[in-house]
């Protein structure tokens, strides 16, 4: 009885102890920076969303998050006034990236936002005393000199090692849900739309990839700091092992259907003379072609994290939430 009641004053406790944990999400606006603020939540953290002048509030506002901050990546003084607020944050989330296609709509400088844009929030970061910076990075980054947006997350961690801030970097594989999700009126019409045909990826459901950086924000010890950590799945898959894995939970025929038609990838080099976006995009199917978004050490997941998801977890899980039953 004893026994039973400290273990439930443990968790009292565990819960007092997060929610006077105020974590501030760079680039909260996103994808998965609204998914980060849900974990966050769920977790009974307070969260600050850092977002720009310009960024839509809609979905953070309807999970009730009432504490914004606007700061922008190409403005290092809005940076040092977010990060200087009182309290101090405990933690800072950054998953924003100018290198993304919603990111892209806002005509902004992009490259610099994912350079010195990081660097000024790092320095912002640290010079204000915040423990801990939890960034959102690429699967196989440190890998990538021939992939500028990927190489970039790599100088980030660089950065953070240098600085002496602390750190953990979650490198995050092929994302499921993409920031446009395409994925669930394909699954509707029987398609799993498949970039790359037969190259199997590390794959990544981003509501995972956000319990993970909430867990990291709050709860992971300050000895599980200061390291990159792969993110994926517990195998990789090749697009058609993710419409068998849809075929397998949704208990209909799914299967594969190349995004490019081949005509396309014929052309693409050519156009991509003219279009340095293209050319960064080639430069990723080049780079995946070669087995680049492959975990290479799964364990220290599993150690931080608990097991790796199977690609069947994932689709059950993915298809549950955006209800394709
Ligand atoms: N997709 C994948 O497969 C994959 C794989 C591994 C890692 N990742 C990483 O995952 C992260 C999240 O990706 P996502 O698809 O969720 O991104 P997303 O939806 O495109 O969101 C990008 C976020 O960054 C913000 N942002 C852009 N430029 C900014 C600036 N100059 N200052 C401040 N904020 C700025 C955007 O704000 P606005 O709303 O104002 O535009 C938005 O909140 C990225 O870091 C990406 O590199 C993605």
């Amino acid at each position: 009885m004893l026994g039973a009641g400290s273990a439930l004053f443990q968790i009292h406790l565990e819960e007092v102890i997060l929610q006077d944990k105020r974590v501030i999400v760079v680039g909260a606006s996103g994808t998965l920076g609204g998914d980060i603020v849900k974990a966050l939540l769920d977790k009974g953290a307070k969260v600050q969303a850092m977002v720009r002048a310009t960024s839509s509030r809609a979905r953070l506002e309807a999970m009730g998050v009432t504490d914004f901050v606007v700061a922008d990546l190409n403005d290092p003084a809005s940076l040092r006034q977010a990060l200087a607020t009182e309290p101090r944050a405990d933690a800072v989330v950054a998953s924003a990236a100018g290198f993304t296609a919603h990111s892209a709509r806002t005509k902004a400088d992009n490259s610099k936002a994912d350079t010195e844009g990081y660097r000024d929030l790092i320095d912002a970061t640290k010079d204000a005393g915040v423990p801990r910076f939890i960034l959102i990075s690429i699967l196989g980054c440190d890998r990538a000199p021939g992939v500028p947006h990927f190489f970039q997350k790599f100088e980030t961690e660089t950065y953070l090692a240098k600085t002496g801030q602390p750190y953990l970097a979650l490198r995050a594989g092929a994302f499921l849900d993409r920031a446009r999700d395409i994925v669930p009126d394909q699954i509707a019409k029987g398609v799993f739309p498949d970039i790359l045909p037969g190259v199997p990826m590390a794959l990544v459901y981003s509501r995972d990839l956000a319990r993970y950086a909430a867990q990291a924000a709050l709860e992971l010890p300050e000895s599980a700091l200061n390291q990159s950590v792969d993110i994926g799945s517990a195998s990789p898959a090749t697009g058609a092992m993710v419409a068998q894995a849809f075929t397998r939970v949704l208990g209909r025929q799914i299967v594969a259907k190349p995004v490019f038609p081949a005509l396309v990838m014929a052309l693409a080099p050519l156009l991509a003379c003219v279009q340095p976006r293209l050319r960064d995009n080639l430069a990723v199917m080049k780079w995946l072609r070669k087995g680049g978004y492959v975990s290479d050490d799964p364990q220290k997941q599993q150690r931080l994290f608990g097991d790796l998801p199977t690609i069947d977890e994932i689709v059950a899980r993915y298809s549950r939430d955006k209800r394709l039953n």
